[in-house]
């Protein structure tokens, strides 16, 4: 395959950066290619090209700081806000380059879902979360968003906890049923991607395995890249997954084999502990 995604910066060191993709996906969904992205002086991310297949689960993982969470907020242009951002190479869904100046932002946020650590619920009712995004949109068919709450809630496997309290504060839920309702009020806008930065580090492990079922569910409609700090779960949930260190992609590949028999000792290292 011609690759597109080793251009004309020639001090790359170039790693694995090719996934399997299968037969029903012949290209890829999201792609880096040669992104540099820095903190006004400090480069956070060095010369990261990758691509991530439609329908997958991608997991990146590394030690604190490595810069996963920057190279995540990529994806759907949160670096943006950030006082000092600057970054090199292209960032391309579906094969468009995001951050041309054509691309209307508030409308790329919207396909491409974003779901924290931290479950960030508004104080409104559980409805109205959900609600929220077509609210927003300008969306006046109750029966509509009536609807795409219900369903959202459902696909979050929320719904049969909330279905009689859906005027009830999100506040009052608990943390993990918080996250689920999170990840309802992303799934209402019709994304098609979801970037997920720790989703259930703050959870308890019954919480996270529900939201690690979640994920491999959702799988079937939407792409998704989850950063997390659990080794075991990134095993569970992913096909693929890189590996970070220090603002570089170590490694990158069919999870199974990063988790089994990776190329680098620098990553076998990591997945067994021994650093990070
Ligand atoms: N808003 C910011 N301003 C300046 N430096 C930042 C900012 N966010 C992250 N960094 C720095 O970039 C590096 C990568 O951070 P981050 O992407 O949060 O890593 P990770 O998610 O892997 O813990 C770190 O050295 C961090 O201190
Ligand atoms: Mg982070």
């Amino acid at each position: 395959m011609e690759s597109d995604s080793q251009s004309s910066n020639p001090k790359t060191t170039q790693v694995e950066t090719k996934p399997k993709l299968n037969s029903k996906h012949q290209s890829y969904k999201l792609q880096a290619q040669n992104v540099d992205v820095f903190y006004e002086d400090f480069q956070a991310i060095n010369n990261i090209s990758l691509g991530i297949v439609e329908n997958s689960i991608t997991a990146f993982i590394g030690p604190s700081g490595c810069g996963k969470s920057t190279f995540l907020r990529l994806f759907n242009r949160m670096n943006d806000y950030i006082d000092g951002f600057s970054m090199n190479g292209n960032i391309l869904m579906d094969g468009k380059d995001i951050y041309d100046e054509s691309v209307n932002v508030e409308e790329l946020r919207k396909i491409v879902g974003m779901v924290f650590q931290k479950p960030n619920p508004f104080p409104k009712s559980i409805y109205e979360n959900v609600a929220y995004g077509l609210r927003i949109q300008g969306i006046k068919d109750e029966e509509y968003i009536e609807n795409r709450v219900i369903e959202s809630l459902k696909q979050s496997t929320l719904y049969s906890e909330v279905e009689d309290n859906l005027d009830k504060m999100a506040l009052s839920l608990s943390g993990g049923q918080q996250q689920r309702l999170c990840i309802a009020r992303a799934l209402a806008v019709k994304p098609t991607v979801l970037l997920m930065d720790e989703p259930t580090s703050a959870l308890d492990p019954i919480s996270s395995g529900k939201i690690e079922d979640l994920i491999h569910e959702l799988k079937e409609d939407y792409t998704i890249v989850i950063v997390t700090h659990n080794m075991q779960q990134a095993g569970r949930v992913s096909d693929n997954t890189a590996f970070l260190y220090m603002g570089n992609l170590v490694e990158y590949g069919d999870t199974q084999k990063i988790f089994t028999n990776p190329e680098k000792d620098r990553t076998q290292n990591y997945i067994t502990g021994r650093f990070g």
